[in-house]
């Protein structure tokens, strides 16, 4: 086809070749882009950065409904062209106007209106597209394409598209194009119709007529040029290796390695826009390694009046059995967020959490703005779950939803104001499990929408780079803005069956993604951390005592004697010596002690108290009690790590130079009673050196007990709940368990040997 246009450009290059050249530098640029949703996050990302250079915007089509197709995934985007025509037509005379058009919803501007001009005219053409390293949507036009060199990109992208006033017009106004056309086609074809006429010699040529020019010399003459080196336009798909984020001065922006360019206007073509998103937040000197985060001052809220912060509506969801889910709660009290701005709605997916769950429904229902509760006995799943809340946020024309799932165990009382003032569509705080690399975001995701290992992933979970992140996908506590969910489709917590229930976080991430909401991940502070459920086993007596490991943080806040830090941090505490050699201290609190107990009631399972014993290897003990070993309750390395973790070091103190491996060990339960065994006779402990733990209290629980070093004549009576003795075992610590004689006393019993 060889269009009107096509013939003017011929004629007039033919007669003066250098007549391209020649055309005066514009005087003005202004940049158009076709958006017709200005809520998308995406336009305002783009708009930020058309502040932040000082151009000049004219966007087009905002508010109209998009009849261009799913450009996504199939051919469309002709309702662009239509749409700028008529924009365009103002400027239809002006010769001294460069008009800049690009997609907005997935680019962002990178330089200023001198840098653009000047980039342009160094190109010598009318108009200059931006070029990409895919073809589409007609791979067949492939070989009508000039060469281009390593590094360089080879077809047209109709996504950014620079030229003077009139000559746009004149493209745009070319042929005729339907909305669900192909705009890149119809750019596509005047592009190489023009590039095969230069070859030729600018006849009317056919299939097997030889070139008259070469491909350098056909490309001179052209009006339309491609960008192929990047120095205006840079489309990402496909060449993400070949550009690299570069830092000068606290200044950043982006560097072509393969071309040596520094493109001015960056666009996240195709499957790719989470990587562009990423981008931005370090581009356009967002985040630099000198500076810090610089965007987050930015469009920050005031918070600093409290009657001031919007109403939130506060979603608390037990999607899963989570352990610790009582210091969640406490920790939600302890937020500052003045309580009468909190509309808070509780979803409780399991039955075994509905005490805890709707206790506290019901202390707190007057305390908070309202209160709703939907308990396990609904059976909504998680993703249904979720879904409602959103629904009430929209039916209540809420100003933000807050999700807050349980395993986010929030630390920062004020951490609620801090969320709004960041401004963000969807913010969440990074939280991460302690120690781990798992957290509440994903640098990346991979094709599924799943996670995926991203760049500088690492670097923000360990703070390395603190800031405020786009990301693909983020978990465990989200601030929404209302204003933001009408971009989203109905249900956004579940995509037909691509995403099991349970995913539910998933499927928000896929759909944000889809429809131009970004999540942002900050971690300028601390802000709490996250639980880890996985082994939570709650068929357990007490299943928390079992979580030392997947949750030490936790399991020491809730276990350990709140005095236990002030022995072991503080080099100046003096032990308490109540006999000789024998050393008193506080390590674990009633909780423990408590569950412990439980734990081996509830198995039961108590030995005999003769000599015969099958659970040693001899199969014989010389000093039998009423015990349960703790390698009986699966608890034998949680104990062994307890004495790793928390006796070793108060051990060192007081037998210095003896580092025991804490390998051969005897760890048990003792009971004694009145109708069973209520005492025990002198014996030295096959030890070398024994800990004993009161697991309850004197008069309270039981009468008599206690315990006599005979070489001292030393009689301790009365022994703290939760407070260990430790003494050497062979030798000097000959010693007698004294009858108790009334309820029942428990004490937990280690022997620590080389
Ligand atoms: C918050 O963000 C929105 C959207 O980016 C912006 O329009 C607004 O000005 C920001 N608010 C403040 C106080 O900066
Ligand atoms: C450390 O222990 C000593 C002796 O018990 C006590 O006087 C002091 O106040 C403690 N210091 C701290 C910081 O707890
Ligand atoms: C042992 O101690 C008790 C009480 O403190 C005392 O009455 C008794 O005389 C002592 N026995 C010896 C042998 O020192």
């Amino acid at each position: 086809m060889l269009s009107a246009y096509h013939l003017l450009i011929v004629m007039v290059s033919l007669s003066t070749c250098e007549v391209l050249t020649s055309r005066p530098r514009p005087q003005e640029l202004i940049v158009m882009t076709v958006a017709t949703d200005a809520n998308h996050d995406g336009y305002q990302q783009f708009l930020a950065s058309v502040i932040q250079h000082k151009l000049t915007l004219e966007p087009v089509g905002v508010g109209m409904e998009w009849t261009g197709g799913d450009i996504e995934t199939k051919p469309g985007g002709g309702m662009k062209i239509n749409l700028l025509k008529k924009a365009v037509e103002k400027y239809k005379d002006r010769t001294d106007l460069a008009l800049l058009i690009t997609d907005s919803y997935d680019a962002i501007m990178h330089g200023s209106q001198s840098n653009i001009i000047d980039a342009f005219m160094d190109l010598q053409a009318s108009v200059v597209f931006s070029a990409e390293v895919f073809i589409w949507p007609d791979a067949s036009l492939a070989v009508k394409y000039p060469p281009v060199r390593t590094g360089e990109s080879r077809y047209l992208n109709s996504g950014g598209y620079m030229g003077y006033a009139d000559s746009i017009y004149k493209l745009l106004t070319d042929h005729e194009i339907a909305d669900a056309d192909d705009d890149q086609l119809y750019f596509t074809n005047l592009f190489i119709d023009e590039y095969q006429l230069q070859l030729h010699g600018g006849s009317m040529y056919s299939e097997s007529e030889a070139p008259k020019l070469s491909p350098a010399e056909a490309i001179d003459r052209m009006s339309i040029k491609l960008d192929k080196r990047s120095t205006i336009f840079q489309t990402l798909n496909g060449v993400l290796d070949q550009v690299d984020i570069k830092y000068k001065n606290s200044k950043s922006y982006l560097f072509n390695v393969g071309t040596g360019s520094r493109p001015l206007v960056i666009h996240g073509n195709g499957p790719i826009k989470h990587k562009l998103n990423r981008m931005v937040s370090y581009l356009n000197d967002a985040w630099t390694p000198t500076s810090g985060c610089n965007a987050c001052t930015k469009n920050r809220i005031d918070v600093s009046d409290a009657k001031e912060l919007p109403t939130l509506l506060m979603t608390l969801m037990i999607e899963e059995t989570t352990p610790f889910l009582y210091h969640w709660f406490d920790r939600l009290d302890a937020l500052t967020y003045p309580k009468d701005k909190l509309d808070v709605l509780v979803h409780n997916q399991h039955a075994y959490h509905e005490k805890l769950v709707s206790d506290w429904v019901e202390k707190n229902k007057d305390t908070y703005k309202s209160m709703k509760y939907v308990s396990s006995a609904e059976g909504l799943n998680a993703a249904e779950g979720k879904n409602k809340a959103l629904q009430q946020c929209i039916d209540e024309k809420c100003e933000y939803l807050l999700s807050i799932d349980s395993v986010a165990q929030i630390t920062k009382p004020d951490l609620l104001e801090h969320l709004v003032s960041l401004n963000k569509s969807c913010i969440t705080p990074m939280m991460v499990r302690p120690g781990l690399l798992f957290s509440t975001f994903w640098a990346e995701k991979n094709e599924n929408g799943y996670y995926a290992q991203g760049e500088n992933y690492r670097d923000h979970v360990t703070y390395e780079m603190m800031g405020v992140w786009n990301v693909p996908y983020t978990s465990g506590l989200q601030l929404i803005k209302a204003s933001k969910l009408s971009l989203l489709p109905e249900n956004p917590y579940k995509v037909g069956d691509m995403f099991p229930p349970q995913d539910y976080d998933v499927a928000f991430a896929y759909n944000a993604r889809k429809h131009g909401l970004f999540m942002h991940v900050v971690n300028m502070e601390h802000y709490g951390h996250l639980i880890n459920p996985d082994s939570y086993d709650t068929s357990r007596a007490a299943p928390e005592l079992h979580e030392q490991f997947t949750n030490k943080l936790d399991w020491e806040l809730h276990y350990l004697h709140e005095d236990f830090y002030k022995i072991s941090v503080n080099e100046s505490y003096e032990l308490e010596q109540p006999c000789t050699d024998v050393f008193w201290f506080p390590i674990v609190n009633d909780y423990y002690c408590d569950d412990l107990i439980h734990t081996m009631e509830t198995f039961g399972k108590w030995s005999g108290g003769t000599n015969k014993d099958e659970r040693l290897s001899g199969g014989y003990e010389n000093v039998p009690t009423r015990d349960i070993h703790m390698n009986q309750v699966g608890l034998e390395d949680h104990w062994i790590q307890l004495l790793k973790d928390y006796v070793h070091p108060v051990q060192l103190k007081v037998f210095e130079g003896y580092h025991s491996t804490l390998s051969a060990i005897m760890n048990f339960v003792v009971r004694y009673r009145t109708d069973e065994q209520p005492s025990l006779r002198p014996h030295h402990d096959s030890s070398t050196f024994t800990v004993n733990m009161a697991l309850n209290t004197k008069d309270k629980d039981y009468e008599g007990g206690g315990v006599r070093f005979i070489r001292y004549n030393c009689t301790l009576v009365g022994l703290r709940k939760g407070w260990m003795l430790m003494h050497p075992g062979r030798l000097t610590h000959y010693h007698e368990g004294l009858p108790t004689t009334g309820g029942t006393r428990y004490i937990m019993v280690s022997f620590v040997n080389p």
